[in-house]
Formats: C-alpha cells, sequence, structure tokens
C-alpha cells in the first residue's frame, strides 16, 4: 500500500519528524516560516493529512478550498481555537488535538507566573541586570505571600486541576474555581476545592487568579475592566490559557493604576504581537507562550499526532478526536 502523504506545517523535535519520515511521505518545513493561506491551501489539496499548530489559522475559507485531499487534520496543541471547527464538520475533515500530554508542563508555567508576579522576579531581574541593585534593605522590593493563599481558577479542567494540586499541597493554597462542566466530586474533594456560582464571586474572593478556560468567541474579554475591578487590590491575574480571554488595554490600565497588584502572562492578543502598554509596566511578568515548551512534552505533542494519524490511517476512530 502507498504511504500517506502528510504536511507539516512549522518545525518539530527531530525525533518525531524522523518516526513521521519512517511511516508517511512527509512534507517537513525546515525554515520554520509560518505557511500562507495559499500555501495551507495547496497543502489541502496535496496530502493525505494537515499537520498544523495552534498559530496557524485554519479557516472556513481555507477549508473550503475545492478539490481537497485531505481527510485528517492533526493539530499539535491541545487547543485548537485555530481551526475553524465548524467549517471542518461541514467538510467531513477529522480534527485531533493532543491533550494530556501538555498538562504539567503548563500548569508548571502557571505556577512559575503566578510565583514571578507575587514575588516581583521579572522587575527583580531588570534590576539587578542594569546594575541597579544597591543592597539588601527591609523594605525592598516587597512582594506578596504566596503561601497559604486563595487562588480562583476560571476553567477547572485537566490543566487547572494540575495547577491546583500544586498550589494546595505545595504551598498550601485554597482552591476557588468555576466551571460549567466541573469535575467528579472526588477531584473536587481532593483538592478540598470550593465552587463559586459566578466568575464575579471568584474575582472577588481569591488573591491569585488563574485563567484555563478555552479561547474563542464564548470567552473573548471574558476578563474585562467591570471584573478587574472586583479583585482585590493585591491579588495577581496569571493567563496561560489564550491572550484573547483578556482585554489587554482593560488590564494595563488595572496594572497601571493599581486596581491589582500585578500580572503573569504567558499568552497574548495578537500575539507575537504585544500590547506596547505592557512593556512600559513593571508589575507584569511576560513570557512568550513557553506553557508546553519542554523537550519531554514537545516530543510527547508529537507522538500524540503521530498516534492519531495511525489510528485514523487505520481505519479506527482517533482517541483525541475532536471534530
Ligand atoms: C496548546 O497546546 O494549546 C498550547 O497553547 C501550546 O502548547
Amino acid at each position: 500500500m502507498n504511504k500517506p502523504k502528510v504536511i507539516v506545517t512549522r518545525k518539530w523535535p527531530a525525533l518525531v519528524e524522523a518516526r513521521l519520515q519512517e511511516l508517511y511521505v512527509v512534507q517537513l518545513n525546515e525554515s520554520d516560516i509560518p505557511m500562507t493561506a495559499d500555501e495551507l491551501k495547496i497543502a489541502l489539496q496535496t496530502a493525505d493529512a494537515l499537520l498544523p499548530t495552534v498559530t496557524d489559522l485554519i479557516t472556513a475559507d481555507i477549508l473550503g478550498v475545492p478539490n481537497k485531499r485531505a481527510k485528517i487534520i492533526g493539530n499539535f496543541g491541545v487547543g485548537y481555537n485555530n481551526i475553524d471547527i465548524e467549517a471542518a464538520k461541514k467538510d467531513g475533515l477529522v480534527v485531533t488535538n493532543t491533550p494530556h500530554v501538555l498538562t504539567d508542563c503548563t500548569a508548571d508555567i502557571a505556577m512559575l507566573l503566578l510565583l514571578m508576579s507575587a514575588r516581583r522576579a521579572s522587575e527583580g531581574d531588570r534590576l539587578v541586570r542594569n546594575g541597579q541593585w544597591t543592597g539588601w534593605r527591609p523594605t525592598h522590593m516587597l512582594g506578596q505571600k504566596v503561601t497559604g493563599k486563595t487562588l480562583g481558577l476560571i476553567g477547572f479542567g485537566r490543566i487547572a486541576q494540575a495547577m491546583a494540586k500544586k498550589a494546595h499541597h505545595g504551598f498550601g493554597m485554597k482552591i476557588l474555581f468555576t466551571d460549567p462542566y466541573p469535575p467528579s466530586q472526588e477531584i473536587i474533594d481532593g483538592l478540598q476545592a470550593t465552587q463559586c456560582a459566578t466568575v464575579e464571586e471568584l474575582l472577588s474572593g481569591a488573591n491569585f487568579v488563574s485563567l484555563h478556560c478555552p479561547g474563542g468567541e464564548a470567552t473573548k474579554h471574558l476578563i474585562n475592566e467591570q471584573r478587574l475591578k472586583l479583585m482585590q487590590p493585591l491579588a495577581h491575574l496569571i493567563n496561560t490559557a489564550r491572550g484573547d480571554v483578556v482585554d489587554s488595554k482593560a488590564l494595563i490600565r488595572a496594572l497601571k493604576e493599581r486596581w491589582i497588584a500585578g500580572a503573569g502572562l504567558d499568552v497574548f492578543e495578537g500575539e507575537p504581537n504585544i500590547d506596547p502598554g505592557f512593556l512600559e509596566l513593571d508589575n507584569v511578568a511576560l513570557l512568550p507562550h513557553l506553557g508546553s515548551a519542554t523537550e519531554e512534552t514537545r516530543v510527547a505533542m508529537g507522538n500524540r499526532v503521530l498516534d492519531n494519524l495511525a489510528a485514523f490511517f487505520a481505519g479506527q476512530e482517533p482517541r483525541d478526536r475532536v471534530a
């Protein structure tokens, strides 16, 4: 039987690219330059599978290209708001993602940002590098204590639960959450977590708020000016979910005018372009979408795509099918 042809839109870890090359006729992207809309359309017309990642916008227009050969889109990433899922379904395309394998690393980054923001780590690092540190003193760069505080999680899926585990068992934090689809009572009890009836209740009750909801229209600007004003003045906002969940302009005002003490951000509206307002602020820790960026996890994500492809081409249901 002829090997299926697959097109990979960005550079993947070498180990996974080598495995792909053993199994398929592969077009890799060695330059790692994002593909244009036209190149993505041609890919759908010339390959059996397209393997994009979370930064490739797979729009209805791209999916609607005539004479498609592709039958499956294997997204490299757990989030799939980069793909117009309704259009993919209409076209009978199977779409898969890469859940589970990036849970802990993304939760680690959320915890890292929480600590960085609370303890003013980015600001301190800049001070040392700029030769402005004049020595220890009792009132220098005081932040907020983390241990024993209250962490509010908006969205209580796998990554939020992993963060809650670290925060509750490691830092003695009390856990609040909101989620339209809460996990089992056993999981909630294991974390001694409390479900809040509304986002508003959570925002006013938490010292740290971490976002873990999916991106997309339904959650766009969920955190807006009105809601930022409900947070406590010494609270911190952490975002490792998707940039457009937060209204950037409102957050910049909140940080500048000290409605809240700080923020830690791994994702941004319109990334990699960042609102320059963030760059002028000392009380925000900024990371370049590093949630899943460990060698182990990126290899595991690639392997997850491979498992989904193998199932699909064997005529079985891929385990991470989302459309
Ligand atoms: C995802 O997988 O959705 C992340 O944002 C990238 O790790």
